[in-house]
């Protein structure tokens, strides 16, 4: 990948750690049990990135390894020149099994460490077996466990060095402040989503005040999720294909993809497109040799509807709930 239209190519976190801006997400679930992870990983890697996006819910992280492993072997990659991220899972944030649920990580990516370690969501799940959402009666079992309690058990993974830096998901203004008040350590990442249809100033605005760096998730608003994802009409056209991006694009002689990812690097807010296609793949790096002008950036900016595409509404009922 080139550097050119001065665009920085990395993200310094408030531990001094280097971010790639521009990552791979790894979240396809019905993508499940086959090797097509595999192969879109090491696509990706192939192309150039080296921050891929994971986690222990998203239950491919022994594919993810694989690729990786394969890059290493073949020599196109060494350990140290990626940048790996994996989350705690919700129904891993008791004090006793947070350290499994990183372990179980990372023998599955089959790593020592992991640079950058998140808590998914601010929500505990009951732990029953290993569903993910585990339920009764029709109903999500959560928990009353504080997510700051959960920041001190990732305070004690980063001094073990399995982790390199820590950080959040999901977070709000408000929960960022809770934790920032008795973190010892404070977080160095928020992942959230993030796109024109859901642009967040006052969450960004405030990141960039505590030295929070911002990485941008379902950038394309996830118009692959899982249909229990989906809305139907409320919903709003994909992204991908609104007609205000669409003449950016054009103006630009680019994607609409291109223009969404773009948004994203010229604000410094790193960045995790996912796809299985090799072409998308490719075209998703080629984000570095143009640059949005204020008008564009208003424009995209002008779409917003605080419209979001992951939303857990079972969940909605509990006080850390982060979407109400
Ligand atoms: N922290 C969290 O709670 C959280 C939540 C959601 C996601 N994430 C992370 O963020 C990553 C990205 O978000 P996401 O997977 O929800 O959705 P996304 O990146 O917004 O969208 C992915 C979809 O866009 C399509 N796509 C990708 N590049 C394209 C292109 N150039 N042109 C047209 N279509 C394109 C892909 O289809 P093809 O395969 O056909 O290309 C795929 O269906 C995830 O994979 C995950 O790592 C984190």
């Amino acid at each position: 990948m080139e550097e050119r239209a001065g665009q920085p190519r990395t993200i310094e976190l408030n531990d001094g750690s280097r971010m790639p801006i521009l990552g791979f997400g790894t979240w396809k679930p019905e993508a499940i049990g086959s090797d097509m992870y595999q192969r879109a990983v090491e696509a990706a890697i192939a192309a150039g990135y080296r921050h891929i996006d994971t986690a222990y819910c998203y239950g491919i992280e022994t594919e993810v390894g694989k690729a990786i492993q394969s890059k290493i072997q073949q020599g196109i990659i060494r350990r140290q020149d990626m940048f790996i991220v994996s989350k705690l899972w919700c129904t891993h944030h008791a004090s006793e099994d947070i350290p499994v649920c990183l372990n179980t990580s990372l023998i599955d990516l089959q790593l020592d460490y992991l640079d950058l370690y998140l808590m998914h969501f601010p929500v505990g799940l009951k732990k029953m077996g290993d569903d993910l959402f585990p339920e009764k009666d029709g109903k999500i079992l959560t928990t009353d466990i504080d997510y700051v309690n959960v920041w001190k058990g990732l305070e004690a993974l980063k001094a073990t060095g399995k982790v390199k830096s820590i950080g959040v998901s999901n977070f709000t203004i408000e929960q960022l402040e809770r934790l920032l008040y008795v973190a010892k350590i404070p977080p160095a990442v928020n992942q959230v989503e993030l796109h024109p249809y859901l642009v967040q100033s006052d969450l960004i605005d405030y990141c960039k005040s505590k030295n929070i760096a911002l990485t941008a998730h379902s950038p394309f608003g996830s118009p692959g999720r899982p249909s229990e994802h989906q809305r139907g009409d409320m919903d709003p056209r994909t992204l991908l294909d609104d007609p205000v991006v669409g003449d950016i694009a054009k103006k630009h002689k680019r994607t609409p993809g291109q223009v969404l990812l773009r948004y994203h690097i010229q604000q410094s807010i790193a960045v995790i497109p996912n796809s299985m296609k090799p072409h998308h793949i490719l075209e998703n790096t080629k984000i570095f040799d143009f640059t949005l002008d204020e008008e564009n950036m208003n424009a995209l900016r002008s779409l917003n509807r605080g419209w979001r595409a992951c939303i857990i509404p079972q969940l909605e009922p509990h006080p850390f709930y982060p979407f109400k």
